[in-house]
């Protein structure tokens, strides 16, 4: 018996799957895991229903623009985008939109990106600027927001410089990323992000650079792209051919009280998936593995060894040769295995070398029904190497799929996989007749946990019946 099974624990925390839990799996390793990844935080015994609405309601989408959307901080873009003076990047979320810039002076600012003549958007893409100028009738605005040019000035006496100057929203940094926020009222970016930071101190995302950065549009809510993402679930589902070397049922969820805005899952690679069926010997498991690439073609794993020993091996080998780095100082949990944070509302971020990616789900302009999906590869660089440029963002149009990206390497075709279900979640919630999505308790208690902060900052107007 792992730890935590069956029912909930009297302090009611939630029960989890049956079998060795990921602690189990840290237990066996040759390098032992930092305190961090020793830490647990069992999510609470909620059983609660959750309506289906918030997924297909044009209101609710509303409400979701006024109550979050210009209220949370949010990832707008890395810091490699507005390097130099003058970089400049236009960031869209819902039927907002900001200029974020690099000034002269070297400050980061973000303005609306609406003319304040008549309106127009004033950017549409990145780019190194003078100044901001509207393409309309040219008026025109210096990178700090102070109105320097209006054509033919005679025909607006009316106009006071100081009452021109562009609106701005706020802006921060943190792990690379430039951080927005609409709200003047709103607390500190420190605050927001509860004390996430220390979860990434042996990881610093700021280090890493952009090795791959793909985006397209989804048929489906911005939350159900979020949601496909936070548990491992549906690997029995949609990534069946990952089971024999994918704990997913020996994950573990953390949920810490008093954290609103993060959560956590471990989820061990190298070991077979409780759901596999039958024998599968440590050999075979190898073999299905160099399949997908995890370790080189013919590999024999050598007497009293494991396949996640074998495995780890072949992932310090790889990190070695493809990026220079030296893995000693790293456990082996933390080069082969997903350690996956959800920073609130629309952002999943992944410590550790085992999976080094980054997931950004937005609304797609007003509609409740579609959304821009992001994925970046954040590789680590080599000590004492110079950061390489960042990769150019493509986006996909609809014929395309992840696995067109060669950089995505082995993470497209899984992505693709996840990419043909998400839609299908939308039409379904669309023809729903049950008003509510039923839970699991643990392996979807960060869906619930998620769920939970959006309700606090768009209170439900009516809420379903509980059992
Ligand atoms: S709308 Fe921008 S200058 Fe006229
Ligand atoms: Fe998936």
């Amino acid at each position: 018996m792992g730890r935590n099974e069956g029912a909930a624990d009297e302090a009611g925390r939630s029960a989890r799957c049956p079998g060795p839990g990921y602690q189990d799996v840290l237990d066996g390793d040759a390098s032992p895991a930092p305190p961090l990844l020793r830490e647990e935080a069992p999510p609470p015994d909620e059983r609660r229903e959750w309506p289906v609405d918030v997924y297909t309601s044009r209101e609710h989408h509303r409400r979701e623009v006024e109550h979050l959307w210009r209220r949370v901080w949010q990832i707008a873009g890395r810091i490699e985008d507005v390097a130099r003076p003058g970089d400049s990047f236009v960031y869209d979320i819902a039927d907002d939109s900001l200029i974020v810039v690099r000034t002269r002076a070297g400050a980061l600012r973000a303005f609306h990106n609406s003319c304040l003549h008549r309106g127009t958007r004033l950017r549409d893409a990145p780019g190194c600027l003078e100044h901001i100028r509207c393409p309309f009738h040219g008026f025109t605005w210096s990178l700090e927001g102070e109105l320097s040019e209006v054509p033919c000035r005679w025909d607006f006496p009316q106009i006071e410089d100081e009452a021109f100057r562009l609106p701005e929203a706020r802006v921060d940094t943190w792990g690379g990323f430039v951080f927005v926020n609409l709200d003047p009222e709103a607390p500190p970016l420190a605050d927001y992000l509860e004390d996430l930071p220390r979860h990434f101190e042996r990881w610093p995302l700021e280090d890493r650079f952009v090795a791959a950065r793909v985006e397209r549009r989804v048929d489906c809510n911005w939350k159900v792209a979020v949601e496909a993402f936070i548990e491992t679930f549906h690997i029995i589902g949609v990534h069946p051919a990952n089971l024999p070397f994918f704990g997913d049922a020996n994950s573990q969820y953390d949920v810490w009280p008093e954290r609103r805005h993060y959560d956590r899952m471990l989820n061990a690679s190298g070991v077979p998936s409780p759901h596999v069926r039958g024998d599968l010997s440590p050999q075979r498991i190898i073999d299905i593995a160099a399949r997908f690439g995890m370790v080189e073609p013919g590999t024999t794993i050598p007497a009293g060894s494991t396949p996640r020993a074998v495995m780890v091996e072949a992932s310090r080998k790889r990190l070695e040769q493809d990026l220079g780095l030296d893995t000693r100082p790293f456990s082996d949990a933390e080069v082969q295995d997903v350690i996956q944070y959800s920073l609130f509302p629309n952002v999943v971020l992944f410590g550790g070398l085992g999976s080094p990616l980054f997931y950004r789900a937005r609304p797609d302009g007003d509609d409740p029904g579609s959304c821009l999906f992001e994925v970046m590869l954040l590789l680590p660089v080599a000590r004492g190497a110079e950061k390489p440029p960042p990769a150019a963002r493509r986006f996909l149009e609809e014929h395309e799929a992840w696995s067109d990206v060669p950089e995505l390497s082995y993470f497209g075709p899984v992505l693709d996989e996840d990419q043909a279900i998400m839609p299908r979640v939308q039409r379904g919630l669309r023809a729903s007749r049950k008003p509510t999505v039923s839970l699991g308790v643990y392996q979807e208690s960060r869906l619930r946990h998620f769920r939970r902060t959006l309700d606090a900052y768009v209170p439900p107007v009516d809420p379903p019946d509980q059992p």
